[in-house]
């Protein structure tokens, strides 16, 4: 018994001692490090659940300050947050979505079932005009998901000239007899969704074929540079697709490969969105985690076919999935968003941004009412998320120069297990200022990091912090500000070395001004 006492007291010794010590963060230099372009910042807008019915679109008759249908405090909430695109009609919705029944007199379009979400008819009053005129008055690029599964080359050849074509043609005339006279310029454009699975359970080697058919008809006229064309990537970890994509299609079609990869710890049993424990966290954090050596494969497979890094790697769905609690729902795939999901998506941008050679676009699913939403609606009232706030914070980074840092994380164990507490990204934008964004997703220690930042000649340091007193705390629509931003004070700059304290659970983001 007495033996027990002491190691108790020399392992909370040890532990105490660990959590204090710090970890050195070194910049490295890189001639030509890379930008991290704006579009890892992009979001994804299915017709699913409450996310366009209910949630974006309200209708022109709603009771709801609206433009155009399109709810007034989203389209603010999204400028504010200055997202640079916007991935729509799906997800697997897009597989079975017919662009024509959406455009036109409201009163002669068809209904559509919408068969992989819930089974709901919808009228089609959302089209291809309420989105691409939504994307424009957001100023963020729209990225089309073309029909693969259950539509035909001809459909998607004609939609890109539906929405591109500046001269006479069919789909051009037909745009303008709807209202429309300039085209929109749609430059990125999705070919097919999870081929894999829904958008139609092919194997690689049928859909390298089929993309290439598709894509050999959409016509590049009128868009600066051409079309972005992206193939439908791997799920997760299936090297495989990414390998036969790779090596069968020229690259000269091919812009960008997707890659799905969602933080969930088990689909069958993915657990609540609020009362979980901190195991089910612990879970959460290690599937999140698996996107640092999933990126880090992909790129390699890329790397053997294109050295040149002309293609790009589009991580265009990703985010936490958890059980919808069916007494609560508000609709399919409805979830509340606390602190995990705020650790969620720093540590999944402190990713990207890292990765800037190789991932130019990342699209969190999704804005409004599903999954790991950004915005949560409930009739009149609009709330912003834990996850809003560190996609605000991190914005900093948008088109910045990627400084590139090396560390060795201190541990966050839960059980036999553990991983790294911290990820952490910086970037030097075209004002010489420089972001350093931090998540520490250590559910109960505290870290501290030093940084020698004398190189950057650094005159003055603010910074903000995101952390809540438990990992289970939200946003409701009773408190919608229970987790904001607050101004971080806990760093010292002494002779250019920056000290930083980060609490558990916790998101920072500093601004470093030259002298
Ligand atoms: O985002 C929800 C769904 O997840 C999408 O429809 C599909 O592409 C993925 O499986």
């Amino acid at each position: 018994m007495k033996k027990l006492t002491v190691f108790s007291l020399l392992f909370s010794l040890l532990v105490a001692w660990n959590s204090s010590a710090q970890t050195k963060i070194e910049l490295t230099h890189q001639e030509n490090a890379p930008i991290i372009s704006k579009h890892i910042y992009g979001h994804f807008a299915e017709h699913l659940g409450k996310c366009i019915y209910e949630g974006f679109y309200v209708g022109e008759n709603s009771t709801i300050p609206n433009s155009a249908g399109v709810r007034k405090d989203i389209i603010e909430a999204l400028k504010e947050l200055q997202i640079p695109n916007l991935r729509w009609p799906g997800g697997c919705f897009a597989d079975t979505y017919h662009w024509m029944d959406g455009i036109g007199d409201l009163d002669k379009r068809p209904t559509i079932v919408n068969t992989w979400w819930g089974g709901t008819t919808e009228d089609n009053s959302f089209g291809t005009h309420n989105f691409l005129n939504l994307c424009k008055e957001l100023g963020a690029e729209p990225y089309l998901s073309g029909n693969v599964g259950s539509g035909g080359v001809q459909e998607l050849a004609d939609w890109v000239q539906y929405t591109n074509f500046k001269g006479k043609s069919p789909m051009s005339d037909l745009r303008r007899e709807n209202g429309k006279e300039k085209p929109w310029g749609v430059k990125y454009w999705g070919i097919g969704n999870e081929a894999w699975g829904c958008g139609g359970n092919m194997r690689a080697e049928y859909y390298v074929d089929i993309y290439r058919k598709y894509a050999t008809f959409m016509s590049n006229a009128d868009v600066d540079g051409g079309l972005y064309k992206i193939a439908s990537g791997a799920n997760d970890d299936d090297y495989n697709w990414t390998e036969v994509l790779m090596k069968n299609i020229p690259k000269s079609m091919l812009q960008g490969v997707a890659l799905h990869h969602y933080t969930v710890i088990d689909w069958a049993d993915k657990g609540p969105d609020i009362d979980f424990d901190e195991e089910t966290y612990f879970k959460s954090m290690k599937q999140s985690w698996l996107m640092e050596e999933l990126i880090t494969k992909h790129t390699a497979i890329m790397d053997k076919y294109d050295a040149e890094k002309e293609v790009d790697l589009i991580v265009d769905e990703w985010g936490g999935w958890y059980d919808v609690d069916k007494e609560k729902s508000r609709g399919v795939l409805y979830q509340q968003n606390t602190m995990r999901d705020a650790m969620i998506a720093g540590m999944n941008l402190n990713i990207f941004n890292n990765h800037a050679d190789r991932v130019k676009m990342a699209n969190l699913a999704q804005t409004v009412n599903v999954l790991q939403a950004v915005i949560l609606t409930d009739d009149e009232k609009m709330i912003l998320t834990p996850t809003y706030h560190v996609m605000n914070m991190y914005k900093v980074h948008h088109d910045a120069t990627l400084l590139p840092l090396t560390f060795n994380s201190p541990k966050y164990s839960y059980g036999e297990e553990s991983l790294p507490a911290l990820t952490v990204s910086a970037s030097q934008n075209s004002e010489n200022l420089t972001h350093i964004s931090f998540t520490n997703i250590d559910a109960k220690s505290n870290h501290e990091i030093t940084i020698d930042l004398n190189e950057l000649d650094i005159k003055t340091i603010s910074g903000s912090i995101l952390t809540s007193t438990s990992l289970q705390e939200y946003n409701s629509f009773n408190n919608p500000s229970k987790i904001t931003p607050k101004n971080f004070k806990d760093y010292t700059l002494k002779r250019g070395i920056l000290t930083v304290s980060l609490p558990p659970f916790s998101v920072v983001v500093l601004k470093a001004l030259q002298d």
